[in-house]
């Protein structure tokens, strides 16, 4: 890191500081003789501006702060995909976060995102929305919620409508003869989480008496390690009460439970079915390519940028909005066989 500073450079060229400042920003006030000493002494001295420090000393930040629950998620890497694009064409810089689902991370990167003093934050919320997010944003600092939706007018939001994701899963493992069901998922903190359930749990009651109960495998992260943990868990069951199918809050817990059952023997789709959510790159590449609730990613990230560059730029022009897009269900090999119907003992 230079340690050479702007009077370092002023001194080595002759000139005043603020010069040497009119050099690095306003170039036109400079003669062109002085504006070449001052090049050659940066040139000379290795001189690297403290860009943070100027923007904090002018009140205004050409950096985003967008906090993601868990960046190894390829789901949070196409989302920050669409953020990065739409920053980088307002010629904004993105800090990336990663809280690992995490209250206490994501509180320590707040912090740090408002003593950087950036633009704006677009955050996917560990848990509910903190104080210290609150407290950001009565000082000023706009927020956007990424995939999640706001309860509150007053804050933009981008998310996507996750308990008909959910249903949506669950109606065409119905469909296709299933009448035992898993579901995969949580904590259930993370409201997203929340809802596909609920989603899940409103296709099995549509469904009536055809169906049992939903087995809810409940997990403390939504990663590949969580799923293979669950696929042994239902492989576990009693073999007369085992769901034949398990929807997955996202493609990784669904890729674990694909693994785990392989390594288990358990054949999928003949044994047991599977879905996920998100439906990333991976799940159509999976050795069993994986059925999944699509999400629109990129669109995701794209939009929440776009709203918060418009909220810093419209100020009191701006009208808050929070966006919601709608899930589609992707069939893959994973859920494609349909069960015959298997006639329950009189
Ligand atoms: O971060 C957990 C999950 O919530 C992601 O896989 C994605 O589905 C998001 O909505």
């Amino acid at each position: 890191m230079s340690t050479v500073s702007i009077r370092d450079v002023a001194e080595l060229a002759g000139v005043s500081v603020g010069t040497v400042s009119n050099v690095l920003n306003r170039p036109d006030l400079v003669s062109p003789a002085t504006r070449d000493r001052v090049q050659a002494a940066i040139a000379d001295l290795g001189f690297i501006r403290n860009e943070s420090a100027r923007q904090l000393r002018a009140g205004q930040s050409r950096t985003l702060g967008l906090v993601v629950l868990d960046v190894a998620n390829p789901f949070f890497t196409d989302v920050a995909r669409g953020v990065e694009d739409t920053a980088s064409a307002a010629g904004l810089a993105v800090i990336l976060c990663n809280s690992d689902e995490k209250s206490s991370k994501e509180d320590a990167y707040l912090e740090l995102l408002e003593e950087q003093r950036v633009k704006g934050i677009l955050i996917t919320p560990a848990d509910g929305i903190s104080t210290r997010l609150e407290h950001l944003r009565r000082r000023g600092t706009a927020v956007v919620l990424l995939d999640r939706r706001s309860t509150r007018r007053d804050q933009c939001s981008v998310s996507v409508d996750d308990a008909l994701g959910g249903d949506l899963a669950v109606s065409h493992l119905i469909d296709y003869g299933h009448r035992r069901v898993a579901f995969v998922g949580g904590p259930l903190g993370i409201s997203q989480v929340a809802d596909r359930l609920r989603g899940a749990k409103a296709a099995m009651e549509r469904a009536g008496t055809g169906v049992d109960d939903l087995t809810v495998l409940m997990t403390t992260g939504l990663n590949v390690s969580a799923g293979r943990s669950a696929a042994s868990e239902l492989n576990a069951l009693p073999r007369g009460s085992r769901p034949t199918a398990v929807f997955c809050a996202n493609d990784l817990l669904a890729l674990g439970v694909l693994q785990e059952l392989t390594r288990q023997s358990v054949r999928v789709p003949q044994d047991v079915a599977i879905v996920g959510y998100d439906d990333i790159d991976f799940a159509a590449a999976a050795a069993v390519p994986l059925s999944s609730v699509s999400q629109p990613r990129h669109q995701l990230g794209r939009t929440a940028a776009e709203l918060l560059i418009e909220e810093t730029t419209q100020g009191s022009r701006h009208r808050h909005q929070q966006v919601v897009f709608q899930p589609e269900l992707v069939v893959r090999e994973s859920s494609s066989l349909r069960r015959r119907a298997v006639r329950r003992p009189s």
